[in-house]
């Protein structure tokens, strides 16, 4: 989703400010841009490029200046075109005298922009953006500190903002209201950003702005005030943001390297775990586990799915009740809250737009308890929860989630059996035993990788298809539903997941030949249920994809194509199961010659709602 970085320095910024956008990109783009202030003007370069295009674009027309602004776009209001790309000017190219960018959604811009319409202002670009750049050019008044704090009382909806002045060419201003923004302090320069990794390598001091914040960046100080305008105090930390995940290695994009990783980033996140213990999850966990009774699940995407695999584990185990909710419902909903309620939210950025405002509603409704399973120590979502799990699945690239989905799983899995064991259901043969199966899990899922070549062969069938259906039972429900979004996100292949009993139900309808039927078939209990399934789609011509277990007792033949996972792992068979999937969908993707790492419409962090 779009991201920002501004400057105030007595250097040339324009390479910061490159490579800050850079940085950023992971996070989906369509167009970028950069603003400087230039000998007593405003110029800008715009690009519906890559930012290497950008940067190669201005280097050409020598670009430089001391004090400036970039952006990457993700398109929400108007095309991705040049004229929509970040910086905006105000009040026009020639006689630009402001210059901003914006990230978020500004739901009163329809009623501004007549506003300002009828003031004279004429429109560029067809983004609500713009509309803030020429409502602070309206409301200038000689101090754009000053101006923005006003200016920002009109808006509605979600910002994070910053904008500079040609008349005050030492000044960068910022504000945030629902979007994430830090602040870098350097030494006689200063900084903001989206995230603290676009200022990797060019400082480590890092201010966590809060909602409503406004600053006002100079070379020697900033200064914060709050939503009331009050001076606002905000801790500066230490953020040492990996710069590290740019290494591809000798992996050909970053899904590729993060499907890897996976064995050492879940040894990571299990890591000094000796046993159960609530204290894990913060210090106040005891208590609070001790207090509730039922569990609320609230995430998006793959994480949503990771939620639904732990109801299956807390329920089975802990039997402690859960519910999980996709946010963006949740908090749209008419629910019946109660106060002793563990909400759990999961995310890997921490800052997706919908999980805040869910959590923020959960809250509001009089359930406190909350804790989150994140990627992010830093992110909103971390400082919002009372409790904590940080995952350390390390800087995750590709817009495809993949180590932060299994890293997520064996945090959840922690979670399980924490609150089986504050509910006296976890004995001490039983922890040791499921404490031995996830130290094993490193080794089992190196195992499942080096199943990559038997998974291409798969995988040139699949990019030939336009639709596959996949089916799981029970704890790989999920995981089909993962296997599927993985496979669309990235191949562009249509692809549906059931729960293997609904097939007759209505998909059946759809199988052929045409349709490629994937199976996770573990060798449960289930199993001889999903043997009928399989005997559903072979009549109908349809080709099955069989991921099954060691011990499993189907073999390949005529339409029946099977691999055989490694080992049989029980309830943390998903973790291993979805390492497969993933490899079936890169390949796919790598076969059909798609942007794997940057798929088209799709942002890493969706940060408006
Ligand atoms: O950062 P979050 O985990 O909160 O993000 C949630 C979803 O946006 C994310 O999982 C998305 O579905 C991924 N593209 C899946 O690969």
């Amino acid at each position: 989703m779009c991201g920002i970085v501004g400057a105030v320095a007595q250097r040339n910024i324009t390479p910061i400010l490159i490579e800050g956008l850079k940085r950023l990109e992971y996070r989906g783009y369509d167009s970028c841009g950069v603003a400087l202030h230039v000998d007593g003007h405003l110029a800008r370069s715009r690009s519906t490029s890559r930012v290497a295009d950008l940067e190669t674009q201005i280097a050409e027309t020598h670009l430089q200046g001391f004090t400036g602004i970039a952006h990457t776009r993700w398109a929400t209001h108007g095309a991705p075109a040049t004229r929509n790309a970040h910086p905006h000017f105000s009040p026009s190219e020639e006689n630009a005298r402001i210059a901003l960018v914006h990230n978020g959604i500004i739901e009163n811009h329809d009623e501004l922009r007549a506003e300002l319409t009828g003031l004279g202002y004429v429109f560029q670009s067809q983004t609500d953006t713009e509309v803030i750049a020429h409502l602070v050019d309206h409301m200038y008044s000689g101090d754009l500190f000053e101006t923005v704090q006003l200016a920002v009382k009109r808006l509605h909806g979600a910002y994070a903002i910053a904008v500079f002045c040609r008349e005050e060419p030492h000044r960068v201003v910022a504000a945030r209201q629902g979007s994430p923004l830090i602040v870098g302090v350097g030494k006689g320069e200063n900084f903001v950003a989206s995230d603290a990794m676009a200022l990797a390598g060019t400082t480590d001091q890092i201010i966590y702005l809060e909602e409503g914040d406004v600053v006002d960046l100079q070379l020697a100080r900033y200064w914060i005030v709050d939503a009331e305008g009050r001076p606002a105090e905000r801790e500066v930390k230490t953020v040492h943001a990996h710069t590290g995940a740019a290494e591809l290695g000798p992996y050909r994009h970053y899904m590729q390297k993060e499907i890897f990783e996976q064995p050492r980033v879940v040894g990571d996140t299990l890591e000094g775990v000796t046993g159960i213990m609530p204290e894990l999850f913060g210090d106040q966990a005891y208590r609070v586990f001790k207090e509730i009774d039922r569990v609320l699940i609230l995430a998006c995407g793959t994480s949503y799915y990771a939620g639904l695999t732990a109801k299956y584990w807390i329920e089975s185990v802990a039997k402690v009740p859960v519910s999980v909710e996709i946010a963006s419902e949740y908090r749209y909903r008419d629910s019946v809250p109660h106060p002793s309620t563990l909400v759990v939210t999961i995310s890997q950025s921490g800052e997706t737009a919908d999980t805040l405002a869910a959590l923020k509603h959960a809250r509001s409704l009089g359930m406190q308890h909350t804790l989150t399973i994140c990627n992010v120590a830093t992110s909103a979502m971390v400082r919002e929860c009372k409790l904590a799990y940080i995952t350390r699945a390390g800087v995750e690239v590709g817009v495809a989630s993949t180590k932060a989905f299994t890293t997520q799983l064996a945090a959840l899995f922690l979670l399980t059996l924490t609150l089986a064991q504050v509910n006296g259901r976890l004995d001490d043969e039983q922890e040791a035993n499921y404490l031995k199966e996830m130290r094993h899990l490193p080794v089992a899922l190196s195992a499942v990788l080096a199943l990559e070549p038997q998974i291409i062969a798969w995988a040139e069938d699949f990019a030939r298809k336009e639709n596959a259906l996949f089916l799981g039972r029970g704890i790989h429900y999920p995981i089909a539903l993962e296997g599927a979004l993985k496979l669309k996100e990235i191949s562009y292949i249509h692809a549906e997941a059931y729960p293997a009993g609904e097939l007759k139900h209505g998909p059946l309808a759809l199988v052929t030949e045409e349709m490629p039927v994937v199976t996770i078939a573990p060798n449960d209990a289930l199993l001889e249920k999903l043997k009928s399934n399989r005997q559903e789609v072979r009549a109908r011509g349809g080709q099955l994809y069989v991921f099954a277990d060691v011990d499993s007792r189907i073999t390949s033949s005529d339409g029946l194509h099977v691999i055989r996972l490694p080992e049989h792992y029980g309830l943390l068979s998903p973790i291993l199961h979805v390492a497969a999937l993933q490899l079936l969908a890169y390949h796919t993707a790598l076969a059909r010659g798609t942007d794997v790492d940057k798929p088209r419409n799709l942002a890493k962090s969706v940060t408006v709602e």
